[in-house]
């Protein structure tokens, strides 16, 4: 099959409830991870460690804390979308040297991320949002996988229904605080297509200018 358009992907989404036991051939597997690591994130830091649960005592034990859901349990992968809030300082001069040595980020713009990101960054965490912004993060690029998935021929559902400190457990980071659980995202090959719950008229969701009094 012909990879959808985006477009198409985007239409063709719903959020699987129940998958087959197939599993997601390695090229295509390898296919979604590269396309899920182009992702854009603030300052280019890419804070997400994304956990690929394969394994079936894994995956059971990850149905048991998402609220024994079945989508974990059933589909061949969930990728685990976790973030570590404190790898930037570890992960900028890296990030800055590769995006110099291809030639995008000119010697001035490299030395103005160097020195502006880290303010950026303290400020965030002085104000408790450190984990926040690296959420949005990993939601890009789990949103990414998502319509990558779609554009492949798989299937995937967002999940937020999980209990973050079980699931630290399952992926081998209970003792590690720096870490977060942005989203799971199981993968595999839809056994049903659920029907489009509908979604609100476009008139009561976006507007001019500015927002209609509350
Ligand atoms: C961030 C997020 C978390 C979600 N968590 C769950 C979940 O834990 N379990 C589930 O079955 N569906 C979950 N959903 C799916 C939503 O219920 C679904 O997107 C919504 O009903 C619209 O249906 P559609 O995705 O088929 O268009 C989640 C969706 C999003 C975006």
């Amino acid at each position: 099959m012909d990879p959808l358009s985006v477009p198409a992907a985007i239409e063709a989404r719903r959020s699987v409830k129940h998958f087959k036991p197939d599993p997601i051939d390695s090229a295509t597997l390898d296919r979604l991870i590269e396309l899920t690591l182009t992702s854009p994130s603030s300052w280019n830091l890419q804070p997400w460690r994304i956990v690929l649960v394969q394994d079936a005592a894994r995956r059971q034990a990850l149905h048991e804390v998402a609220f024994r859901q079945p989508q974990v349990l059933e589909a061949p992968v969930t990728f685990v979308f976790a973030v570590d809030v404190r790898a930037w300082e570890r992960d900028l001069p890296p990030m800055v040297e590769q995006a110099r040595a291809a030639g995008a980020w000119p010697d001035a713009y490299c030395e103005v991320v160097k020195n502006v990101a880290p303010q950026g960054q303290h400020g965030l965490d002085g104000a408790g949002l450190l984990r926040e912004y690296a959420i949005k993060d990993a939601m890009i690029a789990a949103t990414h996988t998502v319509l990558a998935a779609q554009s492949l021929g798989l299937g995937t559902t967002f999940m937020n229904g999980y209990v973050e400190a079980g699931v630290k457990e399952v992926i081998g980071a209970a003792d590690r605080p720096e870490i977060a659980i942005a989203v799971l995202l199981p993968v595999g090959h839809p056994l049903e297509l659920p029907a489009n719950p509908g979604r609100f008229a476009r008139g009561e969701r976006v507007f001019e200018e500015r927002l209609p009094p509350g």
